[in-house]
Protein backbone atom coordinates (compact mmCIF):
# COMPACT_ATOMS: atom_id res chain seq x y z
CA UNK A 1 0.00 0.00 0.00
CA UNK A 2 1.35 3.30 -1.15
CA UNK A 3 1.42 5.62 1.88
CA UNK A 4 1.31 9.42 1.24
CA UNK A 5 2.43 12.39 3.67
CA UNK A 6 -0.14 14.91 3.59
CA UNK A 7 0.80 18.33 5.17
CA UNK A 8 -2.42 20.78 5.29
CA UNK A 9 -5.87 19.51 6.10
CA UNK A 10 -7.80 22.43 4.72
CA UNK A 11 -10.00 22.70 1.54
CA UNK A 12 -7.04 20.61 -0.28
CA UNK A 13 -5.26 18.56 1.53
CA UNK A 14 -8.95 17.04 2.55
CA UNK A 15 -9.88 16.69 -0.63
CA UNK A 16 -6.62 14.93 -2.07
CA UNK A 17 -6.67 12.31 1.30
CA UNK A 18 -10.50 11.79 0.34
CA UNK A 19 -9.44 10.95 -3.44
CA UNK A 20 -5.95 9.19 -2.52
CA UNK A 21 -8.44 6.73 -0.43
CA UNK A 22 -11.04 6.12 -3.00
CA UNK A 23 -7.84 5.07 -4.97
CA UNK A 24 -6.19 2.39 -3.22
CA UNK A 25 -3.32 4.77 -1.19
CA UNK A 26 -3.17 5.52 2.92
CA UNK A 27 -2.86 8.96 3.75
CA UNK A 28 -1.16 10.48 7.16
CA UNK A 29 -2.28 13.75 7.34
CA UNK A 30 -1.30 16.78 9.73
CA UNK A 31 -2.08 20.39 10.10
CA UNK A 32 -0.43 23.02 12.20
CA UNK A 33 -2.59 22.40 15.56
CA UNK A 34 -1.91 19.06 16.41
CA UNK A 35 -3.04 15.52 15.50
CA UNK A 36 -5.49 15.43 18.21
CA UNK A 37 -7.30 18.46 16.57
CA UNK A 38 -7.82 15.91 13.57
CA UNK A 39 -10.29 13.20 14.80
CA UNK A 40 -13.46 14.39 13.07
CA UNK A 41 -11.08 13.93 9.71
CA UNK A 42 -9.85 10.42 10.29
CA UNK A 43 -13.58 9.17 11.83
CA UNK A 44 -14.60 10.22 8.28
CA UNK A 45 -11.57 9.09 6.23
CA UNK A 46 -11.61 5.83 7.95
CA UNK A 47 -9.06 3.22 8.67
CA UNK A 48 -7.15 4.23 5.64
CA UNK A 49 -6.11 7.40 7.32
CA UNK A 50 -4.18 8.76 10.15
CA UNK A 51 -3.22 12.32 11.92
CA UNK A 52 0.40 12.80 12.58
CA UNK A 53 2.32 15.93 12.99
CA UNK A 54 3.72 17.82 9.91
CA UNK A 55 7.09 16.07 10.42
CA UNK A 56 5.21 12.56 10.96
CA UNK A 57 3.75 12.85 8.18
CA UNK A 58 6.36 13.64 6.11
CA UNK A 59 8.38 11.07 7.54
CA UNK A 60 5.96 8.21 6.78
CA UNK A 61 4.76 9.43 3.11
CA UNK A 62 6.69 7.46 0.02
CA UNK A 63 5.79 10.96 -1.38
CA UNK A 64 4.55 13.93 0.35
CA UNK A 65 1.75 16.83 -0.60
CA UNK A 66 2.26 20.27 1.15
CA UNK A 67 -1.15 21.63 0.86
CA UNK A 68 -0.11 25.10 3.07
CA UNK A 69 -0.19 28.32 1.69
CA UNK A 70 3.95 29.23 1.33
CA UNK A 71 5.56 31.20 4.22
CA UNK A 72 8.57 33.62 3.66
CA UNK A 73 10.51 31.64 6.18
CA UNK A 74 10.43 27.85 6.00
CA UNK A 75 8.00 26.54 8.31
CA UNK A 76 7.65 22.66 6.30
CA UNK A 77 10.08 19.64 7.95
CA UNK A 78 12.67 19.83 5.16
CA UNK A 79 14.33 16.96 7.08
CA UNK A 80 11.86 14.50 6.49
CA UNK A 81 11.11 15.43 3.20
CA UNK A 82 14.86 15.12 2.07
CA UNK A 83 14.74 13.00 -0.79
CA UNK A 84 11.26 12.54 -1.78
CA UNK A 85 8.83 13.97 -4.75
CA UNK A 86 6.62 16.74 -2.90
CA UNK A 87 3.36 17.96 -4.62
CA UNK A 88 2.99 21.40 -3.76
CA UNK A 89 -0.90 23.17 -3.96
CA UNK A 90 0.23 26.18 -2.89
CA UNK A 91 -1.26 29.64 -4.88
CA UNK A 92 0.51 32.74 -3.90
CA UNK A 93 -2.30 35.40 -2.81
CA UNK A 94 -0.28 38.32 -1.93
CA UNK A 95 -3.61 39.63 -0.05
CA UNK A 96 -3.82 36.45 2.09
CA UNK A 97 -0.11 35.66 2.42
CA UNK A 98 1.83 39.10 2.07
CA UNK A 99 4.05 40.34 -0.85
CA UNK A 100 7.36 38.16 -1.50
CA UNK A 101 9.45 40.37 -3.18
CA UNK A 102 11.23 38.08 -4.78
CA UNK A 103 8.43 36.52 -6.54
CA UNK A 104 6.72 39.85 -6.91
CA UNK A 105 10.02 40.87 -8.91
CA UNK A 106 9.90 37.89 -10.76
CA UNK A 107 12.95 36.91 -9.59
CA UNK A 108 11.52 33.61 -8.65
CA UNK A 109 8.44 31.48 -8.64
CA UNK A 110 6.61 30.90 -5.61
CA UNK A 111 7.37 26.88 -6.44
CA UNK A 112 11.07 27.50 -7.23
CA UNK A 113 11.20 29.43 -3.56
CA UNK A 114 9.51 26.53 -2.35
CA UNK A 115 12.06 24.21 -4.33
CA UNK A 116 14.62 27.06 -2.14
CA UNK A 117 13.20 26.06 1.08
CA UNK A 118 13.46 22.34 0.43
CA UNK A 119 16.58 22.11 -1.67
CA UNK A 120 16.90 18.05 -0.84
CA UNK A 121 13.30 17.45 -2.18
CA UNK A 122 11.85 17.25 -5.70
CA UNK A 123 9.14 19.77 -5.49
CA UNK A 124 6.48 19.63 -8.55
CA UNK A 125 3.80 22.15 -8.87
CA UNK A 126 0.19 19.78 -8.60
CA UNK A 127 -3.38 20.39 -8.50
CA UNK A 128 -2.87 24.33 -7.95
CA UNK A 129 -5.87 25.03 -10.54
CA UNK A 130 -8.65 23.01 -9.57
CA UNK A 131 -11.11 24.32 -6.94
CA UNK A 132 -10.59 21.75 -3.97
CA UNK A 133 -14.40 20.12 -3.91
CA UNK A 134 -13.95 18.96 -8.00
CA UNK A 135 -10.83 16.47 -7.01
CA UNK A 136 -13.39 14.41 -5.74
CA UNK A 137 -16.44 15.17 -8.51
CA UNK A 138 -14.71 16.44 -11.75
CA UNK A 139 -12.56 13.18 -12.34
CA UNK A 140 -13.69 11.28 -15.84
CA UNK A 141 -12.22 7.61 -17.41
CA UNK A 142 -9.03 7.90 -19.44
CA UNK A 143 -10.41 8.84 -23.05
CA UNK A 144 -13.67 10.71 -22.40
CA UNK A 145 -13.77 13.86 -24.66
CA UNK A 146 -14.50 16.38 -22.33
CA UNK A 147 -12.20 14.68 -19.53
CA UNK A 148 -10.85 17.63 -17.90
CA UNK A 149 -6.88 18.57 -17.48
CA UNK A 150 -4.39 19.65 -15.27
CA UNK A 151 -0.71 21.08 -15.39
CA UNK A 152 2.29 20.02 -13.81
CA UNK A 153 5.40 21.83 -13.18
CA UNK A 154 9.11 20.29 -11.62
CA UNK A 155 12.53 20.33 -12.32
CA UNK A 156 12.14 16.60 -11.96
CA UNK A 157 10.83 14.39 -14.60
CA UNK A 158 10.36 11.40 -12.53
CA UNK A 159 7.71 13.83 -10.46
CA UNK A 160 5.73 14.78 -13.07
CA UNK A 161 5.59 11.20 -13.83
CA UNK A 162 4.34 10.35 -10.53
CA UNK A 163 1.66 13.23 -10.64
CA UNK A 164 0.61 12.15 -14.23
CA UNK A 165 0.05 8.64 -13.04
CA UNK A 166 -2.25 10.45 -9.83
CA UNK A 167 -3.95 12.71 -11.87
CA UNK A 168 -4.76 9.92 -14.49
CA UNK A 169 -6.06 7.60 -11.09
CA UNK A 170 -7.79 10.92 -10.06
CA UNK A 171 -9.52 11.07 -13.67
CA UNK A 172 -7.49 13.95 -15.42
CA UNK A 173 -5.51 14.26 -18.01
CA UNK A 174 -1.92 16.10 -17.65
CA UNK A 175 -0.21 19.02 -19.21
CA UNK A 176 3.40 18.82 -18.38
CA UNK A 177 3.92 22.67 -17.41
CA UNK A 178 8.08 22.56 -16.42
CA UNK A 179 10.28 23.23 -15.51
CA UNK A 180 9.56 25.23 -12.19
CA UNK A 181 10.80 28.69 -13.94
CA UNK A 182 7.55 28.23 -16.31
CA UNK A 183 5.16 27.39 -13.22
CA UNK A 184 3.93 31.24 -12.66
CA UNK A 185 2.03 30.22 -16.20
CA UNK A 186 -0.76 28.37 -14.35
CA UNK A 187 -0.72 31.04 -11.69
CA UNK A 188 -4.08 32.72 -9.86
CA UNK A 189 -5.84 34.57 -12.88
CA UNK A 190 -3.63 33.25 -15.53
CA UNK A 191 -6.14 31.74 -18.36
CA UNK A 192 -5.06 28.24 -17.08
CA UNK A 193 -6.65 28.79 -13.84
CA UNK A 194 -9.23 31.35 -14.40
CA UNK A 195 -10.72 28.10 -17.48
CA UNK A 196 -10.19 25.18 -14.56
CA UNK A 197 -13.90 24.46 -14.66
CA UNK A 198 -13.79 23.22 -18.22
CA UNK A 199 -9.94 22.61 -19.95
CA UNK A 200 -9.38 19.62 -22.01
CA UNK A 201 -5.07 18.86 -22.63
CA UNK A 202 -5.50 20.84 -25.22
CA UNK A 203 -7.85 23.61 -23.90
CA UNK A 204 -4.86 24.02 -21.23
CA UNK A 205 -1.88 23.65 -23.43
CA UNK A 206 -3.31 26.46 -24.92
CA UNK A 207 -4.16 28.33 -22.04
CA UNK A 208 -0.55 28.10 -21.12
CA UNK A 209 1.21 29.47 -23.85
CA UNK A 210 -1.49 32.83 -23.53
CA UNK A 211 -0.49 33.48 -19.83
CA UNK A 212 1.17 36.74 -19.79
CA UNK A 213 3.67 36.98 -16.51
CA UNK A 214 2.62 39.68 -13.64
CA UNK A 215 5.55 41.29 -12.64
CA UNK A 216 5.38 44.27 -9.51
CA UNK A 217 7.24 46.82 -8.49
N1 LIG B 1 -9.02 25.62 -1.60
C1 LIG B 1 -8.85 25.37 -2.92
O1 LIG B 1 -9.81 25.11 -3.65
C2 LIG B 1 -7.44 25.39 -3.49
C3 LIG B 1 -7.25 24.91 -4.78
C4 LIG B 1 -5.98 24.87 -5.32
C5 LIG B 1 -4.90 25.36 -4.59
N2 LIG B 1 -5.10 25.86 -3.34
C6 LIG B 1 -3.93 26.37 -2.59
O2 LIG B 1 -3.48 25.33 -1.70
C7 LIG B 1 -3.01 25.94 -0.48
C8 LIG B 1 -3.87 25.44 0.67
O3 LIG B 1 -5.19 25.89 0.45
P1 LIG B 1 -6.45 25.45 1.33
O4 LIG B 1 -7.62 26.11 0.69
O5 LIG B 1 -6.49 23.98 1.51
O6 LIG B 1 -6.12 26.19 2.70
P2 LIG B 1 -6.81 25.98 4.11
O7 LIG B 1 -8.18 25.39 3.93
O8 LIG B 1 -6.65 27.26 4.84
O9 LIG B 1 -5.90 24.86 4.80
C9 LIG B 1 -4.54 25.10 5.11
C10 LIG B 1 -4.06 23.94 5.94
O10 LIG B 1 -2.66 24.11 6.17
C11 LIG B 1 -2.41 23.81 7.54
N3 LIG B 1 -1.15 24.44 7.95
C12 LIG B 1 -0.81 25.75 7.93
N4 LIG B 1 0.46 25.90 8.38
C13 LIG B 1 0.91 24.66 8.67
C14 LIG B 1 2.13 24.16 9.19
N5 LIG B 1 3.16 24.97 9.47
N6 LIG B 1 2.24 22.82 9.38
C15 LIG B 1 1.20 21.99 9.11
N7 LIG B 1 0.03 22.41 8.60
C16 LIG B 1 -0.11 23.73 8.40
C17 LIG B 1 -3.62 24.35 8.27
O11 LIG B 1 -3.69 23.81 9.57
P3 LIG B 1 -4.53 24.57 10.72
O12 LIG B 1 -5.92 24.66 10.26
O13 LIG B 1 -4.34 23.69 11.92
O14 LIG B 1 -3.85 25.92 10.89
C18 LIG B 1 -4.72 23.84 7.33
O15 LIG B 1 -5.02 22.48 7.60
C19 LIG B 1 -3.13 27.46 -0.69
O16 LIG B 1 -1.91 27.97 -1.17
C20 LIG B 1 -4.21 27.59 -1.73
O17 LIG B 1 -4.11 28.80 -2.47
C21 LIG B 1 -6.34 25.87 -2.76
Amino acid sequence: MTVIGIIGAGEIGSQIARAAIANGYDVVIANSRGPETLQGLIDELGPAARAATAAGAAANGEFAVVAVPLKVVNDMPAEELAGKIVLDTNNYMAWRDGHFPVIDSGEKTVHELRQAHLPLSKIVKAFNHIQAPRITTAGKPAGAPDRLALSASSDFPEAVELVTRLYDQFGFDTADNSPLTESWRSGPGQPAWVAHEHQTRADLIANLARAQRIILD
